[in-house]
């Protein structure tokens, strides 16, 4: 069941996303969050920063888990997951770094490395927020579309829609990963609240689709039809189709 937030821009988007992430914090001895890349979190992680900052929030006692991570990048490439988690929120902020999980994308054996980290999820007890962005072809997490919805973290041959959506953060295209570990559909869909963020006229087409089309794992997203507690976060311009 969907709770749809509509916010004026971006700005306002990344503040009430952040006060969600916040509350989450404040309210649980020990927080459990599953974080996200993309541009989309980018503005909410910086007022999760400054938020600190000013001494209104602590984070030593949050675990996170992220949602993804390229195959074949070690943590310390500036296009790995791991590598923009410590630059947009880890290192600002006061988290152990050993609380932070973010799928090795050097481990050879796939199926090894997918099991550890649902292994890990479960250890925390699971998650308690979940944030998600929203791929342009439909896609959560590197979940892309299919005909069928994978159920647990897995090893993912990434869609030519994502690879040329995030060539952007690369020198060219041929540099982008061909590969993916992510958490899987089920794996998302356990975690106790989820709150996807969507933003920019861009995003109105597929944002219609996931919140008002048949559920299908052609459209990943909208199985978040079937969550009791997503909220969706979306500008005017992302919602102009709905
Ligand atoms: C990537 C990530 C997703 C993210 C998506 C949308 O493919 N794996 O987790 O949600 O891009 O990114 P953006 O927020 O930049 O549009």
């Amino acid at each position: 069941m969907f709770r749809i937030e509509k916010v004026k821009d971006y700005s306002v988007l990344s503040k009430k996303a952040a006060m969600l992430i916040a509350a989450e914090i404040t309210q649980r001895e020990h927080p459990v969050l599953g974080l996200a890349t993309g541009s989309t979190p980018i503005g909410a992680y910086q007022v999760l920063r400054e938020l600190y900052q000013e001494g209104r929030l602590d984070f030593s006692a949050v675990r996170t888990v992220n949602l993804d991570e390229y195959r074949g990048l070690a943590p310390e490439d500036s296009h790995s997951y791991r590598y923009f988690m410590n630059q947009e929120l880890f290192q600002h902020v006061n988290i152990p770094m050993e609380n932070t999980a973010v799928p090795n994308g050097l481990l050879e054996d796939a199926n090894k490395a997918c099991l550890e980290y649902e292994a890990l999820i479960r250890k925390l007890g699971g998650i308690h927020l979940q944030i998600l962005g929203l791929g342009h072809d439909g896609h959560i997490g590197f979940n892309e579309p299919s005909d069928s919805f994978p159920r647990e973290t897995h090893c993912v041959q990434l869609a030519e829609e994502t690879i040329e959506a995030n060539q952007r953060f690369f020198s060219s295209k041929e540099e982008v990963p061909k590969e993916a570990y992510t958490m899987g559909i089920g794996t998302i869909m356990k975690a106790k609240k989820i709150l996807l963020m969507v933003s920019g006229k861009d995003k109105a087409d597929i944002l219609q689709k996931v919140l008002e089309g048949p559920v299908t794992p052609s459209v990943p997203a909208s199985i978040l039809q079937f969550h009791p507690h997503v909220t969706v976060l979306a500008d005017e311009a992302a919602l102009s189709k709905c």
